[in-house]
């Protein structure tokens, strides 16, 4: 499309025809190009075995293109119909616990139901050949969200699978009791037809079978979307084809899912009441343009205001709405579509926003949907831009799966950690990609590896090679504990004696930062010198340095760390290897000192405020709650000054009077 992608799931089957007029009506108005159709269509589609209903869809689909508004259609397999698991319950997923779920809401199958397969492949065969050549088909939307609410299921059937993806995998039992450490506790395997899924267990469980059970699953809901779409592929190889991703969603490894999908598309619902929702989303959509290969992606649903599923649900105050669609689109997006077109009137989500909302077009929502329809399609000439990051940040599922597994030193929060490091860029203006830790990493000015704890030997020489060839690489805490086994690197952590000796340093005993006492009593916390100092939480740990050529920038001050390294830096070959082994509170400097190196100019912008350039344009957006000023101008609270981006090229031209703190 030569215009950006702009509109919402329509859920026309909920409503009365005369409400359908209305509708086209409305969209023409909020300068809507693109509705989502069907999602959950499937039991109106089909609401008997085999009997399919599809004069109303064409009746849709027909007065949609004749209002000049494009579809994205759903293949409607996202919910299947109560006929279809009353006769086949093996469809329905199973929980841990052994609990078999039951219908009455959505998403309620197991991934590796074969009788969820043969119909839903019956479903999407026969939409596809109906709808194949209609004029208003952009797009395909393959089931929705999947793995949303099912991230792991427990089913005999999902055992069976899990044992054929094994087998695939370790080939011998042998094999798979060595990668397991199954010597441990007496869990050792004499056939795989032993193995079963992580079910509900006394304790913990064996890791590198949790691990493994993430990779499945992850895996299984792949296949779900395969299926689909190989059928579509078949049918209509002209029309693209989607499924909509959820950001940062632990349980799909979308590095691998989004080489099977045409063009990336992702949900994503802010909490208005968090304070660091635009920076979450912010890294959220890098991660999407950086999973396209640094191609345009859709943001296929946000809410307009409120969400209906947070125990208390606060509206997106005025001017929000405007300004995350406007920061999807300077993070490469190109399309802001919403969930949904009409507010419900019935069912689970009446109470969520919508485009059109219960109150009708004299609302404030409504003329909020027109307004961004009009300024969308005053940026039509961004369509198709893509944008270059100096800065690759990594992201690995299988690290993200291994730092939250119980039984490891410390809880943390893998997404948290990843946004301490991509905000402080963000507040620098400094744009970053999100890449996997054995990719090209050559064209990147700096790289930081946040707590990866997963390396494989050949990933750990990636980054050493990195930093050696002239790159700066920042390793911090948790990063190279683990091999993909989940078997420690010894002697050293580090991702062993490649990385290490890049880095020149050892860690020897890990040191997280307590939490309150039961007692509610003073806990001791953690404080650095020399560079970013001041307190720190969460982390710290005992590094030894072991080459003469290291640098050490800080050190921990007081209890058994006093005066070891807690930050250090390593000119090796042309490049440089930091090492971060704590959580400052100051991580600002740090990222200005790595900057520095790199070569980065990026200088603080004022709080609240992000500045990205894509295209023809520069993207101002204050989402703080105060008037903030960039280069003379005033941009008031919540909103967006949209100027060309020709004029004022580079970052480090933002604000003249201010000291140049990094150079090129
Ligand atoms: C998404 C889903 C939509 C709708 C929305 C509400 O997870 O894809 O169908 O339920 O959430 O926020």
């Amino acid at each position: 499309m030569d215009r950006l992608w702009y509109g919402g799931d329509y859920n026309p089957e909920q409503w009365p025809r005369d409400v359908w007029d209305d509708d086209v009506r409305l969209m023409r108005r909020a300068g809507v190009t693109v509705a989502t159709v069907g999602v959950f269509s499937w039991a109106k589609l089909e609401p008997a075995d085999g009997h399919f209903e599809f004069a109303w869809l064409d009746d849709i689909l027909d007065r949609l293109h004749a209002g000049g508004i494009r579809v994205d259609l759903a293949t409607a397999t996202a919910s299947p119909p109560p006929w279809l698991t009353l006769a086949h319950p093996d469809v329905l997923p199973v929980t841990a616990d052994g609990v078999r779920l039951s219908v009455g809401s959505r998403q309620q199958y197991s991934p590796s139901s074969s009788t969820y397969r043969r119909y839903a492949d019956r479903l999407v065969r026969t939409l596809a050949e109906r709808y194949r050549d209609h004029p208003a088909l952009e797009a395909w939307h393959v089931n929705n969200e999947l793995a949303c609410h099912i991230h792991h299921d427990y089913s005999d059937e999902s055992a069976l699978a899990f044992r054929v993806w094994l087998r695939s995998r370790y080939t011998t039992i042998e094999n798979l009791n060595q990668v397991w450490g199954t010597a441990f506790w007496s869990q050792q395997y004499g056939s795989f037809d032993e193995v079963m899924p992580p079910r509900a267990a006394p304790t913990f469980q064996n890791p590198t079978q949790l691990l493994d059970y993430d990779r499945f699953s992850s895996d299984a809901w792949l296949a779900v979307y395969r299926a689909e779409a190989a059928i579509l592929r078949e049918l209509t190889p002209n029309t693209p084809i989607t499924t909509n991703f959820m950001g940062f969603f632990k349980h799909a490894d979308y590095w691998a899912w989004s080489r099977d999908v045409d063009f990336v598309s992702d949900d994503h619902y802010v909490d208005p009441a968090d304070p660091a929702a635009p920076a979450l989303a912010a890294m959220t959509r890098d991660l999407m343009r950086s999973l396209a290969g640094g191609k345009p992606w859709i943001l296929m649903e946000q809410a307009t205001s409120a969400v209906n599923w947070r125990t208390r649900n606060a509206p997106i105050p005025p001017g929000m709405h405007r300004l995350l669609s406007l920061q999807a689109v300077a993070h490469g997006a190109d399309g802001i579509m919403q969930f949904q077109w009409r507010q419900s009137r019935a069912g689970a989500e009446k109470f969520h926003s919508a485009m059109l909302p219960h109150g009708g077009e004299h609302t404030r929502i409504f003329e909020q949907t027109v307004a961004l329809g009009e300024e969308l399609a005053s940026l039509a000439d961004i369509v198709g831009a893509t944008q270059d990051a100096p800065v690759g940040i990594i992201a690995d599922w299988d690290s993200w799966w291994a730092l939250e597994q119980p039984a490891t030193p410390a809880q943390l929060s893998y997404v948290r950690i990843l946004l301490r490091w991509h905000q402080e860029l963000r507040a620098r203006g400094v744009v970053a990609d999100l890449v996997r830790p054995d990719s090209d990493l050559t064209h990147y000015r700096a790289v930081i590896a946040p707590a990866t704890v997963v390396l494989t030997e050949q990933a750990a020489g990636n980054l050493a090679e990195y930093a050696r060839a002239g790159g700066t690489l920042v390793a911090a805490y948790q990063t190279g504990v683990l091999n993909e086994h989940l078997h420690v690197w010894l002697d050293g952590y580090l991702g062993g004696p490649t990385l290490r000796q890049v880095l020149g340093i050892r860690v020897e005993e890990f040191a997280p930062v307590a939490e309150p006492s039961l007692s509610g009593g003073p806990i001791p916390r953690l404080e650095i010198d020399g560079l970013a100092a001041g307190p720190a939480d969460e982390w710290g740990e005992v590094i030894r340095v072991v080459d003469g050529t290291v640098e050490v920038h800080a050190t921990f001050s007081g209890g058994m760390l006093d005066g070891l390294p807690a930050i250090t830096r390593n000119p090796v070959g042309t490049g440089t290897a930091w090492y971060v082994g704590t959580a400052p509170e100051n991580l600002g400097t740090v990222i200005a000192a790595v900057l520095d190196d790199a070569g980065i100019a990026g200088d603080r912008l004022p709080d609240g405020l992000e500045v990205i350039d894509r295209g023809p344009y520069r993207f101002a957006l204050n989402f703080g709650t105060t008037e903030a000023e960039l280069n003379g101008e005033r941009i008031p609270a919540r909103s967006a000054s949209i100027t060309s981006s020709d004029s004022r090229n580079a970052l480090d031209t933002l604000d003249a009077t201010a000291p140049a703190l990094h150079h090129e």
